[in-house]
């Protein structure tokens, strides 16, 4: 059993960059361990939450605004929020950090020809031959994080490496506990 307070995790980077991986890999450890967790995945989000959002500028801002209140609610409720979205706008992803207690970022980092070479969805040669407007990292902007409290680059780190580092950042941050001693009880 581990212990924690209600934190947000938020995923930010390029389609591709391995934001969801990542996510579900510390999710499914916290869960292992007895962690109340929710993930909000920006692909998941859309066919619900943020269903009917294009990929405006403000539109974006806005999917980003809907997951930052939920990760919001649930994290002052004890519950670990994971937020996995491009979230490309810098303003609203520190607008969304001002408005949670515990929020840790972490910068999915990838060069924009790996993303291309890897291309799992096949989205950034529809973007690149112009069959898809405004794609993030090729025809929309992207704005990196200018001080995430972890920064990976998924083309030069094995994925569990990463997942260490991230719990790493979450221990030192007091965020969980693995023995069930500090941080206290869950929503402390
Ligand atoms: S965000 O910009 O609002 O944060 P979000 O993470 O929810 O984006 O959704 C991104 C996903 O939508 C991508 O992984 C991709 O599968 C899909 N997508 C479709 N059109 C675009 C686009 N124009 N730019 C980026 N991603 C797009």
């Amino acid at each position: 059993m581990a212990t924690h307070k209600g934190f947000t995790l938020w995923f930010t980077g390029l389609s591709g960059a391995g934001k969801s991986t990542l996510a579900r890999m510390i999710e499914d450890r916290l869960r292992g361990l007895g962690c109340r967790v929710e993930l909000l995945d920006g692909d998941v989000v859309r066919t619900h939450l943020s269903k009917g959002l294009g990929f405006s500028k403000e539109d974006r801002d806005e999917n980003i605004r809907r997951i930052g209140f939920v990760c919001q609610i649930l994290s002052r409720n004890g519950v670990i929020a994971i937020g996995a979205a491009i979230s490309p706008y810098r303003a609203i992803r520190d607008e969304v950090r001002g408005r949670i207690e515990n929020f840790v970022e972490v910068y999915m980092e990838c060069p924009l020809e790996v993303l291309v070479e890897r291309d799992v969805k096949g989205l950034y040669k529809k973007a690149l031959a112009g069959e898809i407007k405004q794609f993030t990292g090729v025809s929309d902007p992207y704005e990196a994080p200018l001080d995430p409290e972890v920064r990976i680059n998924s083309s030069a780190e094995a994925p569990e490496k990463s997942l260490e580092r991230i719990w790493e950042t979450l221990l030192r941050l007091g965020l969980i506990s693995p023995d069930g001693a500090a941080p206290g009880p869950a929503g402390g």
